[in-house]
């Protein structure tokens, strides 16, 4: 485990590990999905090239050495949150890690989700069968917890916040949500997409049940990401096929124990090492500085957009990384293609959170969300553009 060096963030030097960052160009979709550090791009490269074979299978020497690479990046991962190796499973996102729970859980009752969850936090419950119930949010865009609790009965078995929302940035107090879930005896999932890249993790401390991230987000490549769970023993295997079975035959399977039953298939190898490459450069710079570093930015930014009379903003003062906002009388898809011709991405859009604009009363926002790379110049740029959007409709 490399030792934190948050220096590098106060020193502006970082941008130069991405190659993703072209000059003069001003990311501001991490959120979205995260560039990627030249060690990702490496650890993938190798294990694609010089180090490629599969898992769990070969007796030569360059499988088994896969094999122990592979199982060295789950501890690595796990580590990273508190977990412990056993617990986590490889799955290919957060929209996975979040079907399997809502398929495979053996109770398919009642859930309770909240007013600003992402589709993929809403749509499997409805598909796999679940009775959905919505907790509604409090005036400044947070999951209101009081409400949950008034709300929740001892016929719900599940509720299923986002950690950190991807439209607002409101950051949820999950050892709360745990509580109040686990007193009418239903479990917690948590979609810790938009929290794992901004905020220190331990799911142990957190005391959720499932914990559900994708590996893009977290500067890590796409195709891979994490379902953590202490109790993957109780849920039945969801997709079947090799990998997953202890022995078949055409009358009776039985299962190989948790997390590999979770895992039909040959598994996303060289995304598993290149996640774990992830987690190291994340540390190594640690995400405690990470979260300092894009609290200023929040800041900053929310602070030049309350200054202009045209900007809504919308999301909690505290938001995680992420900022939404919409400009009087210009839709937030103008506001993202002007932007664009100064070189400043955003996101413009529903977010895959429809429920929550219907909700805002607005048919999208544009959205600004920081990473590791992220700095002043990139506020300046964004809030530059805006006076120009502002030009251009005034
Ligand atoms: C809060 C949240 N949950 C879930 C997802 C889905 O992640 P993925 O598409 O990587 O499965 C996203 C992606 O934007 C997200 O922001």
């Amino acid at each position: 485990m490399p030792s934190p060096n948050p220096s590098r963030l106060r020193e502006g030097d970082i941008r130069s590990d991405f190659p993703g960052l072209t000059r003069g160009w001003h990311y501001l979709d991490t959120a979205a999905t995260a560039q990627k550090p030249q060690a990702v791009i490496d650890a993938t490269v190798n294990a694609m090239g010089r180090d490629y074979a599969t898992v769990h299978r070969g007796v030569y020497a360059r499988s088994a050495d896969m094999t122990l690479a592979y199982e060295a990046a789950r501890r690595r991962i796990a580590a990273f949150i508190g977990a412990r190796e056993n617990n986590v499973t490889f799955v290919r996102g957060a929209t996975e890690a979040i079907n399997l729970v809502a398929y495979s859980h053996p109770k398919k009752g009642r859930v309770l989700l909240s007013m600003l969850e992402h589709h993929s936090n809403i749509v499997p419950w409805q598909l796999a069968g679940w009775q959905v119930d919505v907790c509604p949010l409090t005036a400044d865009g947070c999951i209101d917890l009081d409400a949950a609790e008034k709300l929740l009965t001892p016929e719900h078995n599940m509720v299923a916040f986002a950690h950190v929302s991807n439209v607002l940035g409101s950051p949820l107090d999950v050892a709360r949500a745990a509580g109040i879930a686990h007193r009418v005896g239903a479990e917690l999932l948590i979609d810790g997409c938009q929290a794992v890249p901004r905020l220190p993790v331990d799911v142990a401390a957190l005391g959720c049940d499932y914990y559900a991230f994708s590996g893009h987000k977290l500067y890590g490549p796409t195709g891979i990401g994490v379902l953590w769970s202490d109790k993957l023993d109780t849920l039945p295997p969801w997709q079947g096929g090799g990998s997953m079975i202890d022995r078949v035959t055409f009358e009776r399977t039985t299962y190989a124990p948790a997390p590999t039953r979770f895992e039909a298939g040959t598994p996303a190898i060289v995304e598993a090492l290149g996640l774990a490459a992830a987690v190291d450069f994340v540390e190594g710079i640690g995400v405690g500085a990470i979260h300092a570093h894009e609290v200023s930015l929040v800041a900053s930014l929310r602070e030049q957009l309350a200054r202009k009379n045209s900007i809504t903003l919308y999301g909690p003062e505290n938001s995680a990384g992420i900022v939404s906002f919409s400009m009087a009388g210009v839709h937030p898809h103008d506001i993202g293609t002007i932007l664009d011709e100064s070189g400043v991405a955003i996101r413009a859009g529903h977010h895959c959170a429809q429920p929550l604009m219907e909700h805002l009363g607005v048919p999208a926002t544009a959205r600004a969300s920081f990473g590791v790379y992220s700095n002043d110049d990139d506020v300046a740029a964004l809030i530059d553009g805006l006076a120009r959007v502002e030009r251009i409709f005034g």
